[in-house]
């Protein structure tokens, strides 16, 4: 039965050695490791996705996989280093169905965004970002504590649950999805320029 982790990290490499203890909620048991984020720990900058994916559970690092290059390429293209920001996920296990050979992603549910929220509010409050992006609606309901549809709200600065603005944008994976290839790209120009505003307002 997974339990909470009781521990008070005080710098984010204690937290993320106490995270890959982690059990607070079940998907610990089939993921492979905890995907713990990165980059620079005084980042004026946090950049928040879903959960790792495929990639990122086998490699332990956030956005390494398709998603992650989609993401990369566009922070590239707004002047954005990774290096230069904190990159992370509202939740820090893979959750998937097993199908064969394959693992599909499965989003996380209410309980598990709320069970992990405890290391993204810690993360928070060690890295202390200024402004924090917020990818799709796993973490914009992680930040927000909102879970109204993602449509009107893209583009948006809302205040987040730690106290600090939230700019939210889509996850770059639906932008992969989507199979209109208009729709697709204006999704993909869509996020650009959220990262391209967030980079402007985290000075
Ligand atoms: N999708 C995410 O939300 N995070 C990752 O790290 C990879 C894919």
């Amino acid at each position: 039965m997974p339990v909470a982790t009781e521990v008070s990290p005080e710098t984010l490499d204690e937290a993320r050695q106490a995270a890959l203890q982690c059990r607070r909620c079940s998907l610990c048991e089939a993921a492979t490791r905890t995907v713990w984020g990165e980059g620079d720990v005084g980042a004026s900058l946090m950049i928040v996705g879903e959960q790792p994916g495929d990639r990122e559970d086998l490699e332990g690092r956030p956005f390494v996989g398709p998603a992650g290059q989609v993401l990369r390429d566009l922070m590239g293209k707004v002047g954005m280093a990774a290096a230069e920001v904190w990159l992370t996920n509202a939740v820090k296990h893979f959750k998937f169905l097993p199908r064969g050979r394959h693992r599909l992603h499965q989003s996380p549910d209410r309980k598990e965004i709320e069970a992990c929220r405890w290391w993204l509010d810690l993360e928070l409050s060690l890295v202390r970002p200024r402004l924090t992006l917020a990818l799709g609606a796993s973490a914009t309901f992680a930040l927000t504590g909102n879970r109204a549809a993602m449509t009107r709200r893209r583009g948006m600065v809302e205040q987040g649950l730690h106290g600090g603005p939230v700019l939210i944008s889509w996850h770059p994976s639906f932008i992969l999805r989507l199979p209109n290839p208009q729709e697709s790209e204006k999704a993909r120009r869509e996020l650009e320029q959220d990262l391209r505003t967030a980079w402007q307002m985290r000075e």
